[in-house]
């Protein structure tokens, strides 16, 4: 499809992705390449008008770093593609344009802008304006050719230009919120700089995926995934667009669902126009291969093996009836690959989230129409694709389920008392005016008993803990400031109706430097 495009070279920052995002927020369409990408691959582009360095967390100085050839900045200048460099990128180009990158103090944090010209990258902004830096390096003179456009009081050089040859770098994070004035400038560069006109739309991204999937599939059988929730339930209807009754969905109970899921997910499934919908009660099973064991990442993995082994025996099954199924949908969005670190090999590994640690010698291929997309957007295609709001906006759900909520050992007891704690907590939020301001909310069971008093005896049972989260896209999280009355009718409602339990605490960290799940 013919259609202006920004490409981002990958250095491994951790907000390399969000340069992307808010590319597309202004309507230019925007794809992630590795840093070493051959300059053959971007000739086949063909509207091809500007190109962004990210970050990384790498100096320029140390072996083995993400480095880039003189001849890359000659290509562009011949091709009249404009370049800008964010933060490490931003020294990147000093350092190979024969200018000098210097170890200095460590910033970190909001910092406060003065802008030395307005006429091109930073047109529309004032003096003073917040930016976000994350550095150790920084550039202390610049290759001739180049000028000064931005400083700050720890950072002689934050910005430059060369009007020459169309190259400009921030040492700041303009992809962040923080950055207050990071779109302004970001559109200044893709619209103004590059002259890339807005037209790019969602339903072009839907379309595209589409027939993606399709030459993708082939005649081959996919198999599917499904939880309920929305990533996975969006993935399918994509799936599902593009080749019919070649799809096969399949809703696992794992018994390690909360109170009613599995009731609701197999009514609801049943109301959808798929023509192959498999239920496969597995609940002994997963309890039976998590029995003994505490360790969270352990949980997650037993976990992620037993799914892929249900789809497997699933997918030799219906083989005989339907044909070979090669391919394994799956709802996997962009977060869930950055905290199990698959996105960049630089990146540190958070968490193994069930669909992106898959088990060795797995022989599906796979098909993971989301895998680019925050929640947000998959929400906005789910919204096009016609599904109905009480699935859009339906709570994440971690696929590890109530395993990554029970800390400890996980038992059919505590995930009753669990289930029953969590009820509650849904009851109450949904009748507040909080419901719909939340990312998440539920409840996590506590290996850890203390003592009460109640109708005048002594207790010594377990503690809950309430989770309660504000979030754009789960990379970072703000506890909500719920109301003491909901916390209240919380608290005692779950002291009085759930045996087992005596006392509840509200969790008042965010993320980072939590997670939003306690495992
Ligand atoms: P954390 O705990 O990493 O969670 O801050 C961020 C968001 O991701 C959800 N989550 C998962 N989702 N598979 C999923 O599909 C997983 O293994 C998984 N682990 C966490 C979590 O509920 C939150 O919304």
């Amino acid at each position: 499809m013919e259609r202006d495009t920004i490409i981002v070279l990958d250095f491994g920052g951790q907000y390399t992705h969000l340069i992307s995002r808010r590319i597309r927020e202004i309507g230019v369409y925007s794809e992630i390449y590795p840093y070493d990408v051959s300059i053959g691959e971007l000739e086949k582009i063909s509207k091809l008008k500007g190109i962004i360095f990210s970050g990384g967390p790498s100096s320029v100085y140390s072996e083995g770093s993400p480095l880039i050839g003189r001849e890359f900045f000659v290509w562009c200048k011949r091709r009249e593609i404009p370049i800008l460099g964010i933060c490490y990128g931003h020294q990147l180009i000093v350092h190979v344009l024969g200018g000098r990158v210097n170890r200095s103090a460590r910033e970190y944090g909001k910092s406060v802008l003065h802008v030395d010209n307005k006429e091109d990258l930073f047109q529309g902004l004032e003096d003073g304006e917040v930016v976000w830096m994350s550095h150790e390096d920084q550039v202390s003179l610049l290759p001739s050719g180049f000028e000064k456009i931005g400083h700050t009081d720890n950072c002689a050089i934050a910005a430059y230009r060369n009007t020459r040859d169309n190259i400009f770098g921030v040492q700041f994070h303009i992809e962040v919120h923080h950055t207050a004035k990071g779109g302004k400038i970001l559109k200044n560069f893709v619209e103004g700089i590059c002259g890339s006109k807005p037209t790019w739309r969602m339903n072009d991204w839907i379309q595209e995926t589409i027939q993606n999937i399709r030459k993708t599939v082939g005649d081959a059988r996919v198999i599917m995934a499904v939880s309920g929730g929305v990533d996975s339930t969006v993935a399918a209807f994509l799936i599902h667009e593009a080749v019919g009754e070649k799809l096969h969905c399949v809703f696992v109970d794992n018994g390690l669902l909360r109170k009613n899921e599995a009731k609701q997910v197999i009514e609801e499934f049943k109301n959808l126009n798929f023509e192959h919908i498999h239920f496969v009660d597995a609940r002994e099973i997963f309890l039976r291969k998590l029995r003994g064991v505490v360790d969270p990442e352990e949980k997650r993995k037993i976990i992620a093996d037993q799914f892929i082994r249900i789809f497997e025996a699933k997918a030799r099954e219906l083989e005989g009836a339907h044909g070979k199924f090669e391919f394994l949908g799956q709802g996997t969005i962009y977060p869930d690959r950055v905290e199990s670190a698959a996105t960049s090999k630089s990146a540190s590994k958070i968490k193994s989230h069930h669909n992106v640690t898959l088990p060795q010698g797995m022989t599906f291929k796979l098909v993971e129409p989301l895998a680019y997309l925050y929640k947000d957007e998959v929400r906005k295609v789910g919204k096009l694709l016609g599904l109905a709001d009480d699935v859009l906006w339906r709570q994440p759900f971690p696929g590890p389920s109530l395993a990554v909520r029970i800390i400890g050992e996980v038992t059919e007891q505590k995930l009753d008392i669990l289930r029953e704690a969590d009820a509650i907590i849904q009851e109450e939020i949904q009748k507040s005016p909080f419901k719909d301001k939340l990312w998440q909310y539920f409840a996590v069971l506590l290996p850890v008993k203390t003592v009460g008093v109640m109708g005048d005896a002594r207790t010594y049972e377990n503690v809950v803990a309430v989770r309660a989260v504000e979030s754009e896209d789960a990379m970072t999280a703000n506890f909500a400031k719920l109301d003491w009355d909901i916390l209240e009718r919380i608290s005692s409602r779950i002291v009085n109706e759930v045996k087992g339990i005596n006392r509840v605490v509200y969790d008042i960290t965010n993320k980072p430097p939590s997670t939003v799940e306690w495992e």
